[in-house]
């Protein structure tokens, strides 16, 4: 038998072979099958300004709450139209730098929300920058910590044309006399915040997710049926609420309110149906708000604004599934005759 108090050799070989064989089977086999995978059709690489967002989000720690992967278990589906796979982090082949593979951004813990869509499901440059200045301006009851040391105090006098102020409700501001403007870092945070969409997969190709059980999946169906009725509320509050709130109410100085709103108001509802599928960029002092045509379906936006137009005293005529259709069709006859 090999005695280790005696043979020193032996001790020292024997460790080098196990850290051998668990350096290749922990680091090189996995990193030798990525290699097989390759970027989807649709996948485009980070530019400059999003690799440089990205290491913010390494540097600031965001993985601590934020994952990227969505599992392909049925209550993932809010995260993400798929569940991941190897080809979504193809570009994470890149290294960061000589020191550096690429980097871990799966996570393990979701303090927040999966964010491998979130480009998709928020694409709002002052909604993004506003949320992490401070997340309570836009959401309530976040418990996410505010970053506002990407942001720079500047008097209300000396800011420059080229610089991106952030529209910050006063309730917010420590010093009333001055404007948030974003850093460099901020901005390009947020365009990697932005690129983080999932990639689309080739025809017919995407892998689906398990449902809970099958038990359940024959029973889902017939309550589908049954409630094929859609909840304009709930709808209102996964889509709209982000920024215009719960309350209806907007953010002051940063997304307008809907309450009392002409818009929502007039009995012809063909303006506000634009503004929804288009987006909109008029009213003065306030951001664009990004379009939701390939979102929403007709349905889904008629169910909404029917709950808008007759929520939180806004008195306004029902809007049908047709109506939508109809605008929807106009828009896309006028944009390709
Ligand atoms: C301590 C945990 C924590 C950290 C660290 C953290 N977040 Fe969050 N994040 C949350 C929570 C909780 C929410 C949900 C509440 C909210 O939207 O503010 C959230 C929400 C978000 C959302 C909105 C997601 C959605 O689906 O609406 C984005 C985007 C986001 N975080 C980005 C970041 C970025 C970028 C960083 C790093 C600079 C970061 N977070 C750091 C906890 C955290
Ligand atoms: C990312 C933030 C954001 C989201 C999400 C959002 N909006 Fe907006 N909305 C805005 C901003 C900003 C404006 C003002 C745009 C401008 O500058 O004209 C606006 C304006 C509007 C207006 C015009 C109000 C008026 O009185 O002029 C309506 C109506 C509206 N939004 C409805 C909706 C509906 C319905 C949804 C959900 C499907 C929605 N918005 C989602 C940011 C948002």
């Amino acid at each position: 038998m090999l005695d280790f108090n005696t043979n020193h050799k032996a001790l020292v070989l024997t460790a080098f072979s196990v850290f051998v064989v668990l350096s290749f089977g922990v680091a090189i086999l996995p990193a030798s099958q990525m290699e097989k995978y390759e970027a989807l059709p649709e996948q485009e690489d980070l530019t400059d300004q999003e690799f440089e967002g990205l290491r913010v989000y390494i540097g600031e720690g965001c993985v601590a709450c934020h994952t990227q992967q969505v599992r392909n278990i049925e209550m993932d589906q809010v995260w993400g139209k798929r569940p991941s796979i190897p080809e979504d982090y193809h570009f994470s082949k890149k290294r960061m730098d000589v020191w550096r593979q690429s980097a871990s951004l799966l996570g393990s813990e979701r303090t927040g929300p999966d964010l491998t869509d979130i480009g998709k499901r928020q694409p709002s440059e002052s909604w993004q920058l506003l949320h992490l200045y401070n997340p309570r301006a836009v959401v309530k009851e976040s418990v996410m910590p505010s970053f506002p040391w990407l942001f720079k105090e500047v008097d209300s006098n000396r800011v420059k044309e080229s610089d991106a102020v952030v529209a910050v409700p006063s309730q917010f501001l420590n010093d009333k006399s001055k404007k948030i403007v974003a850093s460099e870092d901020a901005l390009q945070l947020v365009a990697y915040l932005k690129s983080l969409k999932q990639p689309k997969m080739p025809e017919n190709s995407e892998p689906e997710f398990i449902p809970f059980s099958k038990k359940k999946k024959e029973g889902g169906d017939q309550t589908a049926d049954a409630s094929s009725g859609l909840d304009g509320k709930d709808l209102f509050s996964s889509t709209c609420a982000s920024c215009h709130q719960a309350s209806g109410e907007g953010v002051p100085g940063a997304f307008p309110s809907l309450v009392g709103s002409d818009i929502v108001n007039t009995d012809d509802a063909e303006q506000m149906i634009r503004i929804i599928l288009e987006g909109y960029n008029e009213l003065e002092d306030y951001g664009p708000m990004p379009g939701f045509a390939d979102q929403l379906s007709d349905a889904e936006i008629a169910a909404i604004m029917t709950y808008e137009r007759s929520s939180w005293g806004n008195d306004a005529p029902e809007v049908k599934e047709e109506d939508v259709k109809k605008v929807r069709a106009d828009l896309e006859n006028a944009t390709n005759p």
